[in-house]
């Protein structure tokens, strides 16, 4: 195993890691080799490639493991710990993501400007941090988020709310979720946040938009697809807020 020192960490959610397929890798490695855990939900290869993209040793995981998956906080925020020990400053995270404002739609791309951890788990709880007690203003950089629409002059932007699933969200959850200032909900991205900022590491969260929320048809294979198609746009912003990190 030979990570070596990384400048960038990107980990890529359901469905959105086919891109990566078009650079050529320094290091394949599978979690298994990492000793991360692994979980076996299809269109999450579980792998972790080091790739040279503008200049950035970048760390780019493909698939992560959840919580409804049985996997305890720590263990689904390990990923980040690796980046952090060698040496990441950024960390970029996506995800897909049920849209709970109702200008949203399917196959639209948000920026995540803030998010309500209502999974339940924190990575930080046990641990022995100096300080604990982390900052939660501006966890997504305010300068990435910039970057992005920069790059893509398209997006949305909103507030991310991270349950614990695995079911999607009854009618009367999506509008608690409303009522609560969230804009798109989904299953990840919260704890390897906090996980970030607890090690200083500047974040960039993206969110695809899949599906609407509660919506009587939503399901994995839709979500799974939606987010294929959108793979090309989400490459270009990547590559842009790599460039800008
Ligand atoms: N709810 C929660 N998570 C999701 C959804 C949803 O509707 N779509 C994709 N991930």
């Amino acid at each position: 195993m030979n990570i070596g020192k990384i400048d960038l960490a990107l980990v890529l959610g359901s469905g959105l890691s086919e891109f990566l397929a078009q650079r050529t890798p320094v290091e394949r490695l599978s979690f298994a080799q990492l000793k991360l855990p692994v979980a076996k939900l299809a269109g999450h290869a579980g792998e972790a490639l080091v790739v040279e993209w503008h200049g950035k040793r970048v760390l780019a995981f493909s698939g992560r493991v959840h919580g409804y998956q049985g996997f305890t906080a720590k263990e689904i925020t390990q990923s980040v710990a690796l980046a952090r020990d060698h040496g990441a400053k950024t960390l970029l995270l996506t995800n897909a993501a049920g849209a709970i404002n109702d200008q949203f739609h399917a196959g639209d791309l948000m920026l995540i400007k803030d998010h309500i951890n209502l999974t339940g788990m924190n990575p930080l709880i046990g641990t022995e941090l100096a300080d604990p007690f982390v900052n939660m203003t501006n966890a997504y950089s305010s300068r990435l988020r910039a970057a992005a629409r920069g790059v893509d002059g398209n997006l949305r932007e909103g507030v991310y709310a991270g349950l614990l699933g695995p079911n999607y969200e009854t009618p009367a959850e999506a509008h608690y979720l409303r009522t609560i200032g969230a804009d798109a909900v989904g299953m990840s991205t919260v704890l390897e946040t906090i996980a970030a900022r607890a090690a200083g590491i500047e974040v960039f969260g993206v969110s695809l938009i899949t599906n609407s929320v509660a919506a009587a048809d939503t399901s994995h294979a839709e979500v799974t697809e939606i987010a294929k198609g959108a793979a090309a746009r989400l490459a270009n912003l990547l590559d842009g807020v790599i460039a800008a990190a």
